[in-house]
């Protein structure tokens, strides 16, 4: 049994960063690191101090850092083995960078291994499918990509398993076609995450955390509705144990 909670710290200081995951990390499973936080510090500054800090507690030390890479196939090698590194967790590449692209990645993380830490746990690589801020209409009228989401999105997680990666980032409404075509041991991270009171904002294809997990996904990516919630729930940790009640009321009691 594990947590799937993966708090988004789309926060633009370290400070800031550093005092949600002291706040949370006994009640979440790890914390997702993204671009803002990343260009504003360093990557192996953030990766350092955060994971230092998350690893104290039993279940918060992993990190996610969500770079999205995307570039030729030697230039995503060597940032992926700049990745790397204790604290890292899991990493991801976009799947529409093409086979050649994810596979150089997931084969750059498999040598870098041979010189990690003993013990160092390989990251996971993941393939971001599509963004969950893109809608259908966006998708075909605007960046011309006929196939509706679901249909693209089950097309890049079967190039992205081929490739060799470990799973996907996608909306917790594509999960179980992507189980159907992937199989089980495919992991799923799923944003776009948003209990009934907490506000949509620029996400479209949203669902509450219980009907994300038992859809079948095996990590959940939260943000504004933890790091932000709205007055009437409280502070990060009060919106935090009332999504964990949720979850468990609605019997997906895979959080201990
Ligand atoms: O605040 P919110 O819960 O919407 O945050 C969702 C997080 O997940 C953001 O950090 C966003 O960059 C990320 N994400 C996403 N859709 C994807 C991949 C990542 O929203 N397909």
């Amino acid at each position: 049994m594990r947590n799937p909670i993966l708090v988004a710290l789309d926060v633009p200081t370290l400070p800031e960063a550093l005092r949600l995951v002291e706040e949370l990390r006994d009640v979440v499973g790890g914390f997702k690191v993204g671009l803002e936080l990343c260009t504003s510090v360093g990557v192996p500054q953030v990766v350092d101090a955060l994971s230092a800090v998350a690893g104290r507690s039993g279940t918060g030390g992993s990190l996610f850092v969500d770079l999205k890479l995307k570039d030729i196939p030697n230039t995503v090698a060597g940032a992926a083995r700049g990745l790397v590194r204790p604290g890292v967790a899991m990493f991801n590449v976009h799947a529409d960078g093409g086979t050649a692209m994810m596979r150089a990645a997931a084969e750059a993380v498999q040598a870098a291994m041979a010189s990690a830490p003993a013990g160092m746990p390989r990251p996971l690589v993941l393939g971001v499918t599509v963004l969950t801020s893109i809608d259908a209409a966006t998708l075909r009228g605007e960046l011309q990509v006929a196939a509706d989401p679901l249909d693209q999105v089950t097309h890049l997680a079967r190039l992205a398993q081929a490739a060799g990666l470990d799973g996907v980032v996608c909306s917790a409404h594509e999960v179980a076609a992507i189980r159907a075509t992937c199989g089980s041991d495919f992991i799923t991270v799923v944003p776009g995450i948003r209990p009934e009171w907490a506000d949509a904002g620029d996400q479209r294809r949203v669902l509450t955390p219980a009907d994300a997990l038992r859809s079948g996904a095996d990590y959940l990516v939260i943000g504004r509705p933890i790091t932000r919630p709205p007055t009437s729930v409280g502070a990060p940790i009060d919106a935090t144990r009332r999504i964990l009640d949720e979850i468990q009321a609605a019997g997906e009691a895979r959080v201990v």
